[in-house]
């Protein structure tokens, strides 16, 4: 079986499952995403998490929804906005052993693994292990409505 089948046959079993809503982030359905190149990102709406593959690497980017994004500027920022923390962009590789993640096996509409059973939240934080370190976020730059992925990001 192709990867790229094995992956969408996992998504959709997961989506299946518990995909958050307005998710187009099944396997099947990832956008070929290519470094430096700006991909429009701002069609997604509040909760959307969509699927990215840089060089054959899975990205997950996601679009927070209100309460998401309201206890992310509780932790992170004492309440108040930063520029583009609306987006959360994330390595869809696990930090365990390196299998690709599936959508809606996490918390919340987060990520989880269906190799070991790790679960990750909608910021890429460490919610079940056996993985102790979170997403790495991949080097990238957002600016109107636009995702860059850069050079070293999938490596
Ligand atoms: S590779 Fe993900 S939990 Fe082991």
């Amino acid at each position: 079986m192709a990867e790229l089948d094995r992956r969408a046959v996992l998504g959709l079993t997961a989506c299946l499952a518990a995909c958050p809503r307005e998710v187009a982030a099944r396997p099947g359905d990832a956008q070929l995403a290519y470094p430096d190149v700006p991909l429009a990102i701002d069609d997604m709406p509040a909760g959307g998490l969509r699927l990215l593959m840089l060089r054959g690497k899975p990205v997950f980017v996601r679009r927070l929804d209100a309460p998401q994004l309201a206890r992310r500027r509780a932790e992170e920022s004492h309440g108040q906005p930063r520029p583009n923390d609306e987006w959360v962009v994330r390595s869809g590789i696990c930090t365990h052993a390196g299998c690709d993640l599936a959508a809606g096996l996490g918390p919340r509409g987060g990520l989880g693994c269906p190799c070991h059973g790790s679960q990750f939240d909608e910021r890429g934080a460490v919610v079940r292990g056996p993985a102790t370190r979170p997403l790495r976020e991949p080097r990238h730059l957002i600016a109107n409505g636009k995702l860059t992925l850069l050079e070293s990001a999938g490596s």
